[in-house]
């Protein structure tokens, strides 16, 4: 069984000051969950405080981005290592608005997925159509490439032990989501490109988490199905009583 994760993604949000308040509220609602992996990926800003607020906590952090360089003249950048030292544990790769906004095209993504493992971050590699690409009917070829360019290189035992998360770009923070139906069918087409490439064991390992206007009313339906193994979640993420009640899907 793929232990399931839930993370918000809080994007271009909260000072130091909003983030320290959101923990208040946040840490004692999700104080008993542990059938879950929790996680929040803060601005960059906000790292250091938080990682000290959640330590000792069944709450893990994770970075929106990072460079593919331990360190160097790239000013602006922030390397694993700085990621690390703050106690990051998961970094978000390939998101759909650093791939729009930044133009990062999936060689980066893919130098930035290896040395985050080289590092001993845990990537959660984003995919996912616009949609365009999905009324042609293009999904799957999409998937398909940007799956390809992202783990070129990287090992079956690493691959296996990636979270990817599917989030079509149509249902970011439009609040349009994918039906379960919809989702679990590019889950499932996931799982069984890792399986044909990687080998069966890695597929069944693999953690596929959904993405886009993920809510308290839609994330019990989404997580029934069999190839949904959590979820990333941005406008939701930002209140602490919303995604506290995502983590709780179960109750
Ligand atoms: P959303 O964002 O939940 O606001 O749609 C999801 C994401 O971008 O990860």
């Amino acid at each position: 069984m793929v232990k399931p994760l839930i993370a918000a993604n809080w994007k271009m949000y909260k000072t130091v000051n909003e983030a320290l308040q959101y923990l208040s509220a946040f840490k004692p609602l999700v104080q008993s969950a542990t059938d879950v992996d929790i996680a929040l990926c803060p601005p960059f800003t906000a790292l250091a405080h938080v990682g000290h607020e959640l330590q000792e906590s069944n709450i893990r952090m994770g970075a929106q981005n990072m460079f593919y360089e331990r360190e160097g003249a790239f000013t602006g950048e922030i390397s694993p290592m700085m990621l690390r030292e703050l106690g990051c544990v998961y970094v978000i790769l390939g998101h759909s608005e650093r791939r729009r906004y930044f133009m990062e095209p999936g060689m980066m993504i893919n130098k930035k997925l290896k040395m985050a493992l080289r590092a001993g971050l845990h990537p959660i590699l984003c995919v996912g159509e616009s949609e365009f690409e999905r009324t042609e009917q293009e999904t799957e070829n999409v998937i398909n490439t940007q799956l390809t360019d992202a783990l070129e290189g990287i090992p079956s035992e690493e691959v296996a032990g990636l979270t990817i998360a599917y989030e079509p770009v149509w249902a970011i923070g439009t609040g349009k989501t994918a039906t379960p139906e919809m989702a679990q069918d590019v889950h499932l087409f996931i799982r069984s490109f890792i399986a044909q490439k990687y080998g069966k064991s890695s597929a069944k390992e693999l953690r596929i988490i959904y993405g886009g206007s993920v809510n308290a009313d839609n994330i019990k339906q989404l997580m029934s199905k069999p190839d949904i193994n959590g979820a990333l979640v941005g406008n939701a993420g930002l209140d602490p009583q919303s995604f506290a009640k995502i983590v709780r899907f179960k109750e």
